[in-house]
């Protein structure tokens, strides 16, 4: 079956948005907490390149006068006819000025799409997700998915703690919240809440325990850090695939320090700071540097380098015939198709792949990067926008073809 009918439960034009921030004095501003514009930019791309595809999109706009009832009595007969649903809690009726309503609006519709249509929805909430990576492992777990062996900071204090290991905040992304821990008093120092001080006015804000996980390390192949990105939809289909390549290589490996004030700062890769780990650099996030290889590489794709294929070697291709690995592409497609469920029409995937050959999925991304359609199309060169007009019309005309 292909799609026919797209309705979105927010308004995604620009104008209101500026009229209303016109409008409004800045304050009471969190339930837009996020960059309106750029969020805006990307739909009208996406859904325009949906509208090329013969799809019709329905966006949903709230006015002062409307009540709660009479709009979610109109909304569910236009979500009941919908082939998919794009939802977006906080940007429901943003602009409506009466803060009961418009909180109102927003929980209704929110529930209204979760109970009744999260299986043909992208559902975004915002301040909780099925993608989250503690809902994520939740929902993996229960299947025979493979990921890293993984504890709570409790269990992992109570277990024979192996290493090593990763630590890896709930929020994190882009690489942002995670530490490589070889050494026990690493772990010790993290947790030790007393070394978490008053330093002037500052105090080194302390982590919680339930916002992080433990994860046992994998070791991939090659001299670099790697994972990949896998893109695809909810029914499987992926759009492209990529492996993420460090910067930095095993064998210089640095630890991560840096001397002077910590206030403000990072106040575990600083030398002077108690918490100091002394943490060493193992990640391959495209936005902390490094590089990326194609996968199912097409005349357009990013030509390899030398590196390229010895990092390819190393994890099992044959670089004249860059095709992802057909377990692995089974392994996603199995992932797209269980998240559907949890209202993911389409996601960016990351895996790893240890030494040994075996792959296990990392988390998924439901707000994914787009750089992986430069590399992919257009040859690596190009910038934010080209990747963002590249990868919205891959992703329509995958779209318009979903399978439910
Ligand atoms: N269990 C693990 N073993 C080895 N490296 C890991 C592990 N988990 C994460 N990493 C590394 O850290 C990076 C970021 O982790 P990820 O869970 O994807 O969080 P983020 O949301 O910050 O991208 C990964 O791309 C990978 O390079
Ligand atoms: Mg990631």
């Amino acid at each position: 079956m292909s799609i026919k009918k797209v309705v979105v439960t927010y308004d995604f034009s620009d104008e209101p948005y500026r009229e209303f921030m016109k409008r409004s004095d800045n304050s009471g501003l969190d339930f837009v907490h996020y960059d309106n514009i750029g969020a805006n930019h990307y739909d009208q791309m996406l859904f325009s390149q949906l509208a090329l595809n013969r799809i019709q999109v329905i966006s949903i706009s709230y006015n002062a006068g409307d009540t709660i009832d009479n709009k979610l009595l109109e909304i569910s007969t236009e979500l009941e006819s919908a082939d998919l649903i794009f939802h977006d809690s906080p940007r429901v009726a943003y602009n409506v000025e009466d803060e009961a309503i418009r909180e109102g609006l927003q929980k209704s519709v929110e529930t209204l799409v979760q109970s009744r249509f999260l299986d043909k929805s992208s559902f975004l909430k915002r301040d909780s997700s099925f993608a989250s990576k503690e809902e994520a492992k939740k929902i993996i777990e229960a299947t025979d998915i493979p990921m890293p062996k993984s504890w709570s900071v409790d269990e992992y204090f109570t277990s024979e703690r192996t290493l090593p290991v990763i630590l890896k905040a709930n929020w994190s992304s882009c690489g942002k919240g995670i530490f490589y821990f070889d050494r026990p008093e690493q772990m010790d120092i993290f947790w030790d809440m007393d070394l978490y001080q008053d330093v002037g006015v500052w105090t080194l804000s302390k982590p919680k325990k339930e916002n992080y996980l433990v994860q046992d390390f994998i070791e991939t192949p090659s001299n670099h850090f790697t994972h990949y990105r896998v893109f695809a939809t909810g029914d499987g289909n992926i759009l492209g695939a990529v492996l993420s390549v460090s910067g930095n290589r095993k064998d210089q490996m640095e630890v991560d320090s840096r001397p002077g004030p910590y206030m403000g700062g990072n106040i575990y890769n600083c030398v002077d700071s108690p918490t100091y780990l002394g943490c060493k650099k193992v990640i391959s996030n495209h936005a902390q540097g490094g590089s990326q290889i194609a996968f199912d590489a097409n005349g357009k794709s990013k030509p390899l380098t030398d590196n390229d294929r010895e990092v390819l070697i190393a994890h099992g291709y044959a670089p004249e015939d860059i095709t992802l690995n057909p377990r692995l592409k089974q392994l996603a497609n199995g992932v797209a198709k269980l998240f559907s469920q949890h209202g993911i029409v389409y996601a960016g995937q990351d895996w790893m792949q240890d030494k040994n050959g075996n792959f296990y999925f990392i988390e998924l991304n439901e707000v994914p990067g787009m750089e992986i359609f430069n590399t992919l199309y257009n040859k690596d060169q190009g910038d934010d926008k080209t990747a963002m007009e590249i990868g919205t019309r891959k992703l329509a005309e995958a779209l318009a073809n979903y399978q439910k």
